[in-house]
């Protein structure tokens, strides 16, 4: 599904990802992991086509298709979503309302009609109920005021809604505690399915014991350093980083 070969992206100049490549197949989850500033969110901003980075060398393919000339709309709507670190706050548009748009928007972008408001209400019953969302949070406006945890609720109601082929999870620093946690994991866990996969970037091992990973990945100063199975979350976090450190050198 997709396949990076040889990335190298900058941002001012400054090299950020020295060469990363990765292949996730339909049905499989992988863990992304590394310390603070190893570049796993501009490898997610770079997946997605975020424009402040300057991709100067590598492909990344989804499904054959090389993205690198497409916007990250388009991108979009070739199914890959990415929940953002930090999310923005849209006063005035209630989430269910901004899920509308995006939904309709996506079908336009791919030649259908919009979704009748029947169809669309009875998707966002189900999928609320799914995910255990109730009704006044559906109006309320798109994350403002959510605490951290009402974030990563609307960013994975966000996913179920929009039935993403490739959904990147940045979950870093967003202080999840324990019930956010459970929130994203069985989110993901009742979304997955044989035809989509995801990457989860994750500095909890914790979660890795909800969401099983097929791979995890050891992202280092812009390099994929180590790949294994999720017995490598539990080594990590046993020896820490200096261990990855000294093997690298
Ligand atoms: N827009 C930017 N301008 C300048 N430097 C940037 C920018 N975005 C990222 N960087 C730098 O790129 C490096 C990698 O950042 P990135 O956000 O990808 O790290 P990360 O692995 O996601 O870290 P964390 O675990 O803290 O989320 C950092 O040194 C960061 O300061
Ligand atoms: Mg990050």
């Amino acid at each position: 599904m997709l396949k990076i070969n040889n990335i190298h992206a900058s941002v001012e100049d400054k090299e950020i990802l020295k060469g990363i490549n990765l292949e996730v197949k339909a049905g499989e989850v992988h863990a992304i992991m590394g310390p603070n500033g190893a570049g796993k969110s501009t490898l997610s901003s770079v997946i997605t086509g975020n424009e402040a980075f300057e991709v100067t060398q590598g492909e990344i393919m989804l499904d054959g298709e090389d993205l690198s000339e497409l916007s990250p709309e388009e991108r979009a709507h070739k199914g890959v979503f990415l929940s953002f670190q930090y999310p923005v706050e849209i006063p005035g548009v209630s989430v269910t309302n901004f899920m509308k748009t995006a939904i309709n928007e996506s079908r336009k972008a791919q030649g259908l009609e919009e979704m009748p408001a029947s169809e669309m209400l009875k998707k966002i019953k189900e999928k609320a109920e799914l995910l255990d969302i109730d009704r006044k949070f559906l109006s309320r406006s798109l994350n403002e005021g959510f605490s951290g945890g009402e974030k990563k609720r609307n960013e994975i109601f966000q996913m179920a809604m929009l039935e993403p082929k490739l959904a990147i999870l940045d979950e870093t620093d967003s202080g999840l505690d324990i019930d956010a946690l459970r929130i994203v994991a069985n989110g993901v866990n009742k979304l997955k399915s044989k035809d989509n996969a995801v990457v989860l970037i994750t500095h909890y091992q914790r979660l890795l014991e909800y969401i099983v990973p097929d791979f995890v990945h050891v992202l280092y100063d812009g390099k994929i350093v180590k790949t294994g199975g999720k017995e490598l979350a539990l080594e990590l976090e046993e020896k820490g980083y200096d261990w990855i450190k000294n093997s690298v050198k």
